[in-house]
């Protein structure tokens, strides 16, 4: 088994606000983060995919069909969008980068099979990168 893994970067604004939790909890819990107007970062999305090299092309990936998948399902969804105003999986759910992840995996998983059918690769790992600083990994999801 090998593993390859490729990076994308994702604008994106956001606000991080829980409409459940009042105005005082929320600024205790997420700070200048729940400012109103929002604001941004340059995330980088790391796709970690892992698979027996394929005799043919000697690859584990074909990156061109990875880029595909990750523009359809991620790309063009979130990158240069506001997260709350503009992507509906946040509408209800506050956009941590802990749920962005989360949801990328989510998308990922769901259209994995139809993009690498049969004995292709599987998807092992996303990761985050919401700064240099803060790094955010999701490798299963459970429930
Ligand atoms: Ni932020």
């Amino acid at each position: 088994m090998i593993r390859v893994t490729r990076k994308y970067r994702l604008s994106a604004s956001h606000r991080l606000h829980a409409a459940t939790l009042t105005e005082d909890l929320n600024r205790e819990i997420y700070g200048k983060c729940d400012n109103p107007y929002g604001h941004g970062h340059n995330y980088e999305v790391a796709v970690s995919v892992r698979g027996p090299l394929d005799q043919r092309s000697a690859r584990v990936v074909n990156p061109a069909t990875l880029d595909r998948l990750v523009e359809e399902q991620v790309l063009r969804p979130f990158d240069h969008r506001n997260l709350n105003a503009e992507v509906p999986e946040f509408q209800n759910t506050v956009p941590t980068t802990e749920n962005l992840a989360a949801e990328i995996f989510r998308r990922l998983q769901t259209h994995w099979k139809s993009a690498f059918p049969g004995d292709g690769p599987a998807l092992e790992k996303i990761r985050i990168a919401e700064t240099p600083r803060n790094i955010f990994e999701v490798s299963e999801i459970h429930g």
